[in-house]
């Protein structure tokens, strides 16, 4: 009896411990968290949904693809692939294809066990293969490029489309007429520049085919028909993501005659592509990026002084075309763009004897990987900081639709399950940047980043998986470390600490 009431009376000893810790938490903590932010600022931050998050700017690790070195003087492309939408044989999926970059599909698909119940889908990916923009093709082409295999349709049509007054599916047909005595600059031929190749098309469908694959016949979470309660689809404004979609929505659903509405918000304010205006990123990544004296990013513009001559001298570019030297933004797109499509380098046009050679055009992707790792990542915190600015509403949306998820899920389990994105190389390479990915390049056609909202069975909490390229995304902030099954409070804080809730943060980030 007494050894009873001691035991008693020494395990409520024992109890008091944890409630006196308890009762400091929740007197202490919040005065520690406003401490931490007010000392460690911007080093570690207290987000808004209460969550210990490090928002600082993490170092990539330091790769070939990062290093000026292996850029210049090292050789090939790294194992990555420019030449084809398809891989060569015994090149495994999941390998870097500039023209048709690695996604979802069944048979790679990392699939979480029975623990976990997927609750909602948001995809982002780059469109598909195209032409070059205009602006990157040279003064004169030699060859000229058709795209007669395909139709840009462009019509109006009264809703709904049942009514009396129908319309017909019409398209645009570029032709040339003999009484126009003036020559458009690049290519001749029957194409626009931009526009989704016939390739790009097909590329675009599969991608679409081999979501619906994982997301329907895998896992039975995407509806077999369209649902537009449940599937949304989202494009910016520029038509070419307009031309993808209509294709990933073909392999998802079927070609069925059925109208199906692209979201898309007014291009003074597209989060998406972004088409918002933001002076303060425009300002720093001037002072850091193409254009700027910034050290870092002019040392590989210098050490590639041997390269442009070369390349100048074929192309007939001039050597003060600012818009070719300042990045190898132009000659890269200009020469991924032909071999894409199986056309030949370029060749100058009154000497056809001398051509852009494979080494130079591997030295102008390995240069070209390496800028957007400067620019999205190694630049430092500058470069975390101008993808936040400028990518921040975006970043703001997906945190909205996660939550969103979430209180739908607690209540009667209806909304949106999947949200799909057709955006640009632009908007990725800032997702990228955001999420500090470890490795940053060149985001190539069709790159994909899918975020996966997951419930756990037991205990019903939430977690989130970042899919790039198909697989687990790794970052190099150690809060989000492998998004693999992170709280989807973590995930959370670290977007409203970075952008606001409701990008509250971004018009001053912007200096709008
Ligand atoms: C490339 O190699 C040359 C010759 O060895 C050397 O002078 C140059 O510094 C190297 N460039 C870089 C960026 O490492
Ligand atoms: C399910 O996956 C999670 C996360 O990968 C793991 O921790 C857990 O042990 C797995 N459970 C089962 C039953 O395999
Ligand atoms: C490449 O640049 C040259 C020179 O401006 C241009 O004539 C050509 O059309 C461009 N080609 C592509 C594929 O961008
Ligand atoms: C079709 O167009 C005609 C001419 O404008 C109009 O009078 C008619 O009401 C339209 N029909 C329908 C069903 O809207
Ligand atoms: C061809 O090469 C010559 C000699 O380098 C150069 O002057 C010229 O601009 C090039 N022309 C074109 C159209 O590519």
């Amino acid at each position: 009896m007494h050894n009873l009431t001691q035991l008693k009376r020494h395990k409520m000893r024992w109890l008091a411990v944890p409630l006196v810790l308890a009762g400091w938490y929740y007197i202490w903590m919040p005065l520690v968290q406003m401490a931490i932010n007010i000392f460690l600022s911007p080093a570690i931050k207290v987000g808004a949904r209460n969550q210990v998050v490090d928002l600082r700017w993490h170092a990539p690790i330091p790769t070939q693809i990062n290093s000026l070195k292996s850029a210049i003087n090292g050789s090939g492309t790294y194992g990555f692939i420019f030449d084809s939408s398809g891989l060569p044989d015994r090149v495994p999926y999941g390998t870097y294809n500039w023209c048709n970059m690695p996604h979802v599909r069944p048979t790679e698909y990392p699939k979480v066990n029975d623990s976990y119940v997927l609750t909602y889908v948001e995809v982002i990916h780059r469109h598909h293969k195209r032409t070059p923009y205009a602006a990157n093709t040279f003064p004169v082409e030699s060859y000229p490029w058709y795209c007669d295999d395909e139709a840009l349709f462009l019509y109006g049509a009264p809703l709904p489309t049942q009514s009396a007054n129908q319309s017909a599916n019409t398209y645009w047909k570029v032709f040339n007429s003999p009484a126009n005595p003036l020559t458009a600059k690049g290519f001749q031929g029957t194409c626009q520049f931009p526009q989704i190749t016939r390739g790009g098309l097909d590329d675009s469908w599969q991608h679409g085919q081999d979501l619906y694959q994982v997301y329907h016949n895998l896992l039975g979470f995407l509806p077999e028909k369209y649902d537009p309660e449940l599937v949304s689809l989202r494009v910016t404004n520029n038509v070419i993501t307009s031309q993808v979609a209509s294709m990933v929505i073909s392999g998802m659903f079927g070609s069925q005659q059925q109208n199906f509405p692209l979201l898309i918000q007014p291009s003074s304010i597209d989060s998406l592509e972004p088409g918002y205006s933001c002076p303060a990123a425009k300002a720093s990544s001037s002072a850091y990026g193409p254009g700027s004296k910034d050290t870092g990013w002019n040392a590989h513009l210098e050490a590639a002084a041997g390269l442009y001559a070369d390349l100048d001298s074929i192309s007939g570019v001039s050597p003060s075309d600012e818009g070719f030297h300042m990045s190898l933004d132009h000659y890269f797109d200009n020469l991924s763009a032909r071999l894409c499509h199986a056309k030949p380098l370029p060749c100058n046009i009154s000497n056809p004897s001398r051509c852009v050679t494979q080494e130079m055009a591997d030295e102008v992707f390995r240069l070209g990987e390496y800028e957007y790792s400067y620019l999205y990542r190694d630049a430092g915190p500058r470069a975390l900081e101008y993808s936040v600015a400028k990518y921040g509403i975006w970043i703001a949306e997906l945190a909205e639709n996660l939550w969103n998820a979430i209180v739908q899920a607690r209540g009667n389990g209806g909304g949106m399950r999947y949200r799909h994105n057709v955006a640009h190389d632009g908007s990725i390479s800032c997702v990228l940047s955001i999420l500090q990915v470890e490795e940053m390049v060149w985001p190539g056609m069709g790159s994909e980043v899918i975020f996966e909202l997951y419930k756990k069975r037991e205990g019903g909490k939430y977690y989130v998986r970042v899919l790039w390229g198909g697989q687990v995304l790794r970052s190099s902030n150690p809060s989000l470390g492998v998004l693999d099954m992170v709280e989807v409070e973590v995930l959370l804080a670290y977007f409203d600490g970075l952008v606001g809730h409701g990008a509250n943060k971004v018009p001053g980030l912007c200096k709008l």
